[in-house]
């Protein structure tokens, strides 16, 4: 995630906006920039690299400036480089923007801009709003960014300065966070509150849209019409760490109620009405209808969003797809060909199996589609196609914002390649309108947390728990098992429940926790007969499902109800309980919720 400071007031700016920023960087940084006014000039300076190499150009430099913005970058669109790094200037270099998000419509609005005369340096979406504000600047710098905001499409936090006027700073924050900070003769702006938590407490958090003008001689908050806004003030009481964390305990929790949001971005400029467009991804209808198999390459969490796409594919279009722990791939000598897709699943794009899976797929002329975290990691580079999750920087080393946006990939994926190879059918624009809703069924689902913190008081003395669901619901056993023993040190197994009889069932007796998922409609009944064998053993059973299916209830100890998603949308959903109870269960046993024992966040051995 990027990070965005500004500071308007009577020291030097520089070294202020410089400790905001290095307060944002371990949100992830891999370029860095400050705009400020300095004798009424607007002087711009950024670095590809980590905070260190702008410190070092920096150097004592812009002494005189007492206002200016400042950037982290977490790349989106365009790789980290100078050029792409912000603050971006307009045509004329005295308007200089940064920003946090993704304007979806920037293509569109590139073109426009490009055919009206404007000059573009970066390959950024950022760089739109920069020229925008040119275009629609007439001697007052809040009316243009009024005129600019409603032509943007997506989600954004916007920090802008002027050598036109060298004493307003004016900030915007539309689905993206953006902070005003208020001190005597002092006014701090930033996309997070640590950046600023030493000099100020006292905040006016922007809402959606709305637009902060910060003068000397004070703030004007303005509503999305132009109209004054009062705003209260918020009193930060939070510690520094807790500030990092957004007021949550631990990164992990922040995480999980960072999934709207997350999906939000991976899902933006993608849908188009009933079509996908996936910018770096580029199968022709040719490659596409010769495709004959799809092999998945993952590793833990990863993989669990790969089943998704499995079960996905396989379903919808009827397409084989291989899923496979990538450590296994790599021996098993897979059977591969030029007409074999391979889909690389990881969020770091470092994950030494995984790389290992995508190498050896190539080998066999293998072209690969990777969905990635992080551009310009070494997944992204190796890969032909491309598909980002944008979840942003993900801290807490156990999965959960990431294992979401994946999810959402595989969707978007199947849509793409049912468009492709010239599937017709009514399951396409269901999907869409499905994935256009899921980040409010997801926020819907989050209310059920006071809930799951409960049942985890139940859950937490136990050292055994066992999962169980069918179909999709199998897939997400897995990865809320995964989620259990890797926070709280449970021994928590995923099983498919037909196959209980088969063996595991010989584990239950009195009080063993039983997960049971039951979000798909035409396996139900099945559900409920596996939940009544593991109750007549004793097994204490939490149910999931859908609102409605009281059948379920009635079989369970004790149920949470999920908005009534439809059984193939469900996993996004059904995970997000389980995210919550592996979480609540790790923190009544007191594990370090954020840092599991003997866990790296991102696995670079073999
Ligand atoms: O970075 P990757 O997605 O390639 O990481 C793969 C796994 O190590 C990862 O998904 C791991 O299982 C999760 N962090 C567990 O929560």
């Amino acid at each position: 995630m990027s990070g965005i400071v500004g500071y308007l007031g009577s020291r030097p700016a520089v070294p202020i906006l410089v400790q905001g920023l290095e307060r944002l960087e371990y949100q992830g940084c891999d370029s860095a920039g400050i705009a400020v006014i300095e004798d009424n000039r607007l002087v711009v300076i950024k670095r590809a690299g980590k905070l260190a190499a702008l410190k070092s150009s920096l150097n004592g430099r812009m002494d005189n400036a007492r206002l200016g913005i400042g950037h982290t970058r977490w790349a989106t669109h365009g790789r980290p480089s100078d050029v792409n790094a912000h603050p971006h200037l307009d045509c004329s270099g005295n308007i200089a923007v940064v920003h946090n998000g993704i304007i979806e419509n920037y293509q569109e609005l590139r073109h426009k801009l490009i055919n009206a005369g404007h000059r573009f340096a970066s390959e950024t979406d950022t760089e739109v709003v920069a020229h925008l504000l040119e275009h629609y600047y007439e001697g007052d710098l809040v009316q243009a960014v009024l005129k600019t905001l409603p032509v943007l499409r997506g989600s954004y936090a916007l920090a802008v300065t002027s050598s036109y006027h060298p004493n307003e700073l004016v900030g915007v924050g539309q689905h993206s966070s953006l902070i005003i900070g208020l001190a005597e003769g002092e006014t701090y702006l930033a996309s997070s509150i640590p950046a600023f938590l030493s000099y100020t407490r006292d905040t006016y958090i922007l809402d959606d849209g709305e637009i902060a003008s910060i003068k000397p001689e004070g703030v004007t908050v303005y509503a999305a019409d132009g109209t004054v806004k009062e705003k209260e003030i918020f009193h930060v009481n939070w510690d520094f760490e807790a500030a990092e964390k957004g007021g949550y305990e631990h990164f992990m929790l922040k995480e999980i109620h960072e999934q709207p949001r997350a999906l939000r971005a991976t899902l933006s400029g993608r849908l188009q009405k009933d079509q996908v467009r996936l910018e770096s991804v580029d199968l022709t209808p040719a490659e596409a209808a010769a495709l004959e198999k799809i092999v998945i390459i993952a590793c833990g969490t990863a993989r669990h969003a790969g089943m998704v796409g499995k079960y996905l594919i396989e379903k919808y279009l009827r397409l084989p797809v291989e899923d496979d722990v990538a450590s296994e791939f790599r021996y098993r000598n897979p059977i591969l060909n030029e007409r074999t897709l391979g889909l690389v699943i990881s969020q770091s794009g470092e994950t030494a199996d995984t790389l290992a899976g995508l190498r050896e797929a190539q080998k066999s002329g293998v072209e690969i589609l990777a969905v990635t975290n992080v551009l310009d990691s070494t997944v992204a580079r190796l890969a032909k196609h491309l598909l980002y999750t944008w979840a942003g920087p993900e801290i807490a080393i156990a999965s959960t914002k990431a294992y979401v946006t994946q999810a959402a990939c595989m969707y978007l994926l199947a849509l793409y390649l049912a468009e492709k190879r010239g599937v017709a059918a009514p399951w396409k624009a269901e999907m869409a309108r499905g994935l256009r809703a899921l980040p409010d069924y997801v926020e819907e689902t989050l209310k059920l947390e006071p809930r799951v913190s409960d049942l985890a008081g139940k859950l937490a003395p136990h050292e055994h728990a066992f999962f169980i669901g069918r179909g999709l619901d199998y897939a997400v056993s897995l990865e809320g098992a995964l989620k259990l023993k890797e926070t709280s040190y449970i021994h928590a197994e995923a099983f498919a429940a037909g196959e209980l009889k088969h063996g595991p069932i010989a584990l239950i007796n009195e009080g063993t926790p039983v997960i049971a998922l039951a979000t798909q409609t035409e396996l139900l009944e099945k559900m409920i007969s596996n939940i009544k064998e593991v109750r007549a053993r004793g097994a204490w059973v939490l149910a999931l499902t859908q609102e409605g299916n009281g059948a379920v209830a009635q079989e369970a100890d004790a149920v949470l109800y999920l908005p009534p998603v439809p059984s193939w949308l469900a996993p996004v959903v059904t995970v997000l309980p389980l995210q919550l109870l592996a979480y609540y269960t790790a923190v009544a046993r007191g594990c370090d919720v954020d840092k599991p024992r003997n866990l790296a966040k991102s696995v670079t051995v073999e």
